[in-house]
């Protein structure tokens, strides 16, 4: 979905849309296609680079806020497409720090040896709970999915040090009033797009850049590093303006930090995955780079992983 293509649904335009956000194109899927389908192409994609076989997984976590239904969770539907027979599986609910979260949960597993092989995935299907005749909000989000496997490794790369912090008293600069159990749908009732995503977007503004900035320096302290030592900055891809003004504030340069919001908008728990993937595939990453991920959602939540690649 294209910013000429909004123009048709709201009073907006492609100068408002890509000066304010960065964003040109967002992907939407097909009603048919629910988010496991997604996830499952991801799923496949990561077991093969990472040379892994289906019966080797033993956990899945998928991160998401638009689960293909309330129960069971994704992540046991995407164990059966996939026939992931010794995995156990649960979802984490974190919107667009979801990803992080499932880093961070992945490490302290991996760690303490519970489990050897883990498939994390971020998957929305945020075109399912946007309003398109809201022009603040309809902009700025797409549909998507990116996973990523995670083994303990011998040589000391992999997930070097993870951050995670909320802000509950937040909870409503970001949310869905209406369609859950403490406020149901009601029938024959016009619910004005309180079933869909509301949001405060000049509050979020301000505190996600001061907050991804303050956690990519907690995990960068943590393993004693400055941010000359990072070769690439992957962050949620929410707002060019919110990642260019997070730089500025840390003194980074944009030439070391992983863009593609350009082509996909905010994809929630998905972007910082599809992200690594293009950063990776595209020849970004080598062997040996820090790379640090950044991410702030609903909640609030927020958070930051430093890896080596
Ligand atoms: C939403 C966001 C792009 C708005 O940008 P902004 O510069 O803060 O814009 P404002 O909210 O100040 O609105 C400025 C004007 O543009 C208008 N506007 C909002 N959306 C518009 C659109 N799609 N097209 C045209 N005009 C629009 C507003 O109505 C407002 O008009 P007014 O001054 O007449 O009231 C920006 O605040 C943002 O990205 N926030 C973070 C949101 C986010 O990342 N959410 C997900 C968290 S993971």
């Amino acid at each position: 979905m294209t910013n000429a293509d909004l123009e048709k649904l709201v009073d907006t335009s492609d100068e408002w849309i890509t000066s304010r956000t960065g964003i040109k194109a967002r992907r939407i899927a097909p009603a048919d296609v629910a988010p496991t389908d997604m996830a499952v192409k991801a799923s496949e994609k990561a077991m093969e680079m990472a040379g892994c076989a289906k019966e080797d997984i033993e956990l899945i976590i998928t991160a998401t806020v638009t689960p293909d239904r309330r129960l069971p969770s994704n992540s046991c539907i995407l164990q059966d497409k996939l026939g992931l027979v010794n995995a156990a599986a649960f979802d984490i609910v974190a919107a667009c720090n979801g990803f992080i979260n499932g880093l961070s949960i992945s490490q302290a597993y991996i760690e303490n040896g519970q489990y050897k092989k883990i498939l994390l995935i971020g998957v929305e299907k945020l075109s399912s709970i946007t309003n398109y005749t809201d022009r603040n909000t309809c902009v700025l989000f797409g549909d998507g999915a990116g996973a990523v496997v995670i083994e303990a490794s011998d040589n000391g790369s992999g997930i070097q040090s993870t951050f995670m912090k909320s802000d509950g008293t937040a909870q409503k600069w970001l949310w869905i009033d209406v369609g859950s159990a403490a406020n149901p749908y009601q029938f024959g009732v016009d619910h004005k797009g309180q079933d869909k995503i509301l949001m405060s977007g000049a509050d979020i503004f301000k505190v996600a850049v001061k907050e991804m900035g303050n956690a990519i320096n907690k995990v960068l302290d943590d393993a004693g590093l400055t941010g000359s030592d990072i070769s690439l900055f992957v962050p949620h891809q929410a707002n060019i303006r919110i990642i260019e003004a997070m730089a500025r504030r840390l003194k980074l340069s944009m030439d070391n930090v992983f863009l593609n919001i350009e082509d996909y908008g905010n994809t929630s728990a998905a972007s910082v995955p599809i992200a690594l993937d293009e950063a990776n595939r595209s020849g970004r990453l080598k062997p040996g780079d820090n790379v640090v991920m950044v991410a702030f959602g609903g909640g609030l939540v927020w958070g930051s992983a430093l890896v080596r690649w």
